[in-house]
C-alpha cells in the first residue's frame, strides 16, 4: 500500500494449543522478507501459548503481546490473574487493554485506565481497543461513547507515544459486518481529531482476506487489529501482501 509502518496484530482470543505455534512458520519466513520490512507483526495468543510464542518467534522481528492484563502492576494475592510484569517478564512488548469483549466481562473506563498505567509502568506498549455497541451507533451516541473511552481511558496518561489506538465497532466484531469506507475513513477522521497526532490508529472488525484490499486504501489507518482470520496463517499472510503491495 505505502511506504507507512503498517501494524498487522492477531489476536488469538482462547484460541490455540501447544502445537498452534507450528502453525506460523511461514509468518515468521515473510516477516522476514525485505518487502515487509515496513510491517509490524504481532501476535497476541492466549497467556498459555506467549511463551511459546516468544521462543518461536526470537530470531524475527514479530512481537508478541497479551490480551490483557491486571490493574496492578507488581505481584500480588489475585488468584488466576496476571500482571503485566509478569507479562514483560515473559518477553511480551505488547498488551491488548479495552477489547470490547473485556468490556463486557465489568471492565470499565477506570479500570482500564489502571491497567493501560500498569502496562506503562512495566514498559510494555498498549494496543488500546475502542468502538460503540450497535445500540449505541443506531441512537447516534458513537462518537460520544468514544469520546467518553478515549478521555477516561488515556486520563492522566503521558507517554502516549505508547499507546496504539484500535477502533472496533462491537458490532463489526466476528460478525463480517464492516462500515462502508466512506463511513469508516470519517470515523477514522473524527477519531484522529480526538488524540494527538503521535497516537496511530487501527482498525479492527472482520478483517479477511476478502476486504482487506479495500481496508487498505482509506486514510489515516496505520494497520489492523485481526481476529478470526489471523488464526489461519494463510489468510493472515494473505492479509499483509494485500496490504504491503
Ligand atoms: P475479528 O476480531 O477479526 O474476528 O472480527 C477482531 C477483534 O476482536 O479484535
Amino acid at each position: 500500500m505505502t511506504n507507512k509502518y503498517m501494524y498487522f496484530i492477531a489476536n488469538w482470543k482462547m484460541y490455540g494449543n501447544i502445537n498452534s505455534v507450528n502453525t506460523i512458520k511461514n509468518v515468521i519466513k515473510i516477516s522476514k522478507s525485505k518487502k515487509y520490512k515496513k510491517s509490524n507483526i504481532i501476535y497476541c495468543p492466549p497467556y498459555t501459548l506467549i511463551n511459546e510464542f516468544v521462543k518461536k518467534t526470537k530470531n524475527s522481528k514479530i512481537k508478541i503481546g497479551a490480551q490483557n492484563c491486571h490493574t496492578e502492576n507488581n505481584y500480588g494475592p489475585h488468584t488466576g490473574e496476571i500482571s503485566s510484569k509478569m507479562i514483560k517478564n515473559l518477553g511480551c512488548s505488547y498488551v491488548i487493554i479495552g477489547h470490547s469483549e473485556n468490556r463486557k466481562n465489568g471492565d470499565n473506563d477506570r479500570i482500564i485506565n489502571l491497567k493501560i498505567r500498569s502496562a506503562l509502568k512495566e514498559g510494555l506498549k498498549v494496543i488500546f481497543c475502542i468502538g460503540e455497541s450497535l445500540k449505541e451507533r443506531k441512537n447516534k451516541q458513537t462518537i460520544n461513547v468514544l469520546k467518553r473511552q478515549i478521555k477516561k481511558g488515556l486520563n492522566k496518561i503521558k507517554n502516549l507515544n505508547k499507546i496504539i489506538l484500535a477502533y472496533e465497532p462491537v458490532w463489526s466484531i466476528g460478525t463480517g459486518m464492516v462500515l462502508k469506507n466512506k463511513d469508516l475513513e470519517d470515523q477514522i477522521f473524527k477519531i484522529k481529531k480526538l488524540v494527538p497526532k503521535k497516537v496511530k490508529i487501527l482498525y479492527g472488525g472482520s478483517v479477511n482476506p476478502k476486504n482487506i484490499t479495500n481496508l487498505s486504501t482509506i486514510n489515516n489507518i496505520s494497520g489492523f487489529l485481526i481476529g478470526g482470520a489471523s488464526q489461519n496463517s494463510k489468510k493472515f499472510i494473505d492479509i499483509i501482501k494485500k496490504t504491503i503491495i
